[in-house]
């Protein structure tokens, strides 16, 4: 790859930009953004921000990977729903998912004509990678009839199948718009316990039939971390994603989506929280509320890590064949339903 070459005026104002966003914002449990990381990003941010201008390319960016890439070079950042609608409402002709693979998937689905390019390649998801769509055939057999609703970590064979995707945004909101008092939904388990007890709580109660899968960070909370975390902070708030057990959402303080995490954040007068998600959702709290304390006990997504300045800069200037997405048509069409279904009901 021949990158332009920038001036050291142009390297050190855009370090100094990035210091500005990323100087409060931690880089393991132990340090912060340095200015000298930032000089060491600051030649990529630069040549990723101008290719995208070059190429008319938008880059997309969820708040698990890295806080270099949200706010370095990313155009939106957001939760799976609010990045689906972005490459559903962009005018961009070359769209890159910093993400895992169902979400630039999602992406494609969405956008047939368009490139989608995802810079870590194929990386997967422990939820989506759980079910196959002739898994999902066998139990919707068993249960004739029934709704599907697959969560949006899923592969798009699974989406092909069912009657809407949802996302941890809307997931309690559609599953009450689905007819009938039972429905199948997957492939988390864990959240399909988190599922049935809100539809319990909201006095529409229905029977939840799910497959066995669980997303490897959340499923690793347990109640002694939040006990451990109120002993040692009188007066924390502690948030938490519905894909942790259902034990762990009973005890936090807000349940929900990464963006509903975040809106709790902005809104609550607590001056500690504690996240038990993944860290780069730590990392956005922290840029976006200097002011806050986040105490967060462990949670590292491998998948979404693998996405960096150098393969997102790869994906833009000379794509290598795994990093660009692509989508058999016909299991696409029938996807599409399935993801269009859910813009309409979450209206
Ligand atoms: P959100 O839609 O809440 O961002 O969740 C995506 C995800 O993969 C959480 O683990
Ligand atoms: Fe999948 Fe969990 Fe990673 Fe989200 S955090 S992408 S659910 S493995």
């Amino acid at each position: 790859m021949a990158a332009v070459a920038f001036t050291q005026e142009q390297i050190s104002q855009e370090a100094h930009r990035l210091y500005g966003l990323l100087g409060c914002v931690s880089k393991s449990k132990s340090a912060k953004w340095s200015l000298q990381d930032c000089l060491a990003a600051a030649p990529l941010t630069l040549e990723i921000n101008r290719l995208k201008k070059e190429k008319n390319a938008v880059v997309l960016a969820h708040s698990y990977t890295s806080p270099e890439l949200v706010y370095g070079v990313a155009d939106f950042r957001g939760d799976s729903y609010e990045l689906s609608l972005k490459a559903k409402q962009t005018q961009a002709d070359v769209i890159i998912f910093a993400g895992v693979w169902f979400m630039a998937e999602t992406a494609k689905i969405i956008n047939p004509g368009k490139q989608v390019f995802i810079p870590a390649g194929h990386a997967g998801c422990s939820l989506a990678d759980s079910m196959t769509g002739e898994d999902l055939a066998r139990l919707k057999a068993k249960h004739p009839g029934v709704p599907v609703l697959c969560y949006i970590n899923s592969t798009a064979d699974v989406k092909a199948q069912s009657d809407s995707c949802v996302t941890s945004g809307n997931v309690y909101d559609i599953a009450q718009k689905m007819p009938g008092d039972e429905l199948i939904f997957v492939p988390d388990m864990l959240m399909a316990q988190n599922l049935s007890a809100e539809l319990v709580r909201r006095g529409t109660p229905k029977k939840i039939i799910s497959s066995g899968g669980s997303c490897c960070v959340h499923d690793k909370y347990r109640p002694e971390h939040i006990e451990a975390l109120r002993a040692q902070h009188p007066g924390i708030q502690i948030v938490a994603h519905p894909e942790c057990p259902i034990e762990i959402c009973r005890l936090c303080d807000y349940v929900g989506s990464t963006k509903g995490m975040a809106d709790f954040v902005a809104k609550t007068s607590a001056r500690v929280i504690g996240m038990l998600t993944e860290f780069g959702m730590v990392n956005r709290m922290e840029a976006e509320h200097p002011d806050k304390t986040f105490i967060w006990p462990f949670g590292v997504c491998s998948y979404m890590k693998r996405n960096t300045l150098a393969n997102t800069l790869q994906a833009l200037a000379e794509p290598l064949p795994g990093q660009e997405v692509q989508v058999d048509p016909a299991t696409a069409k029938a996807a599409y339903k399935a993801i269009e279904k859910m813009f309409e009901l979450t209206k």
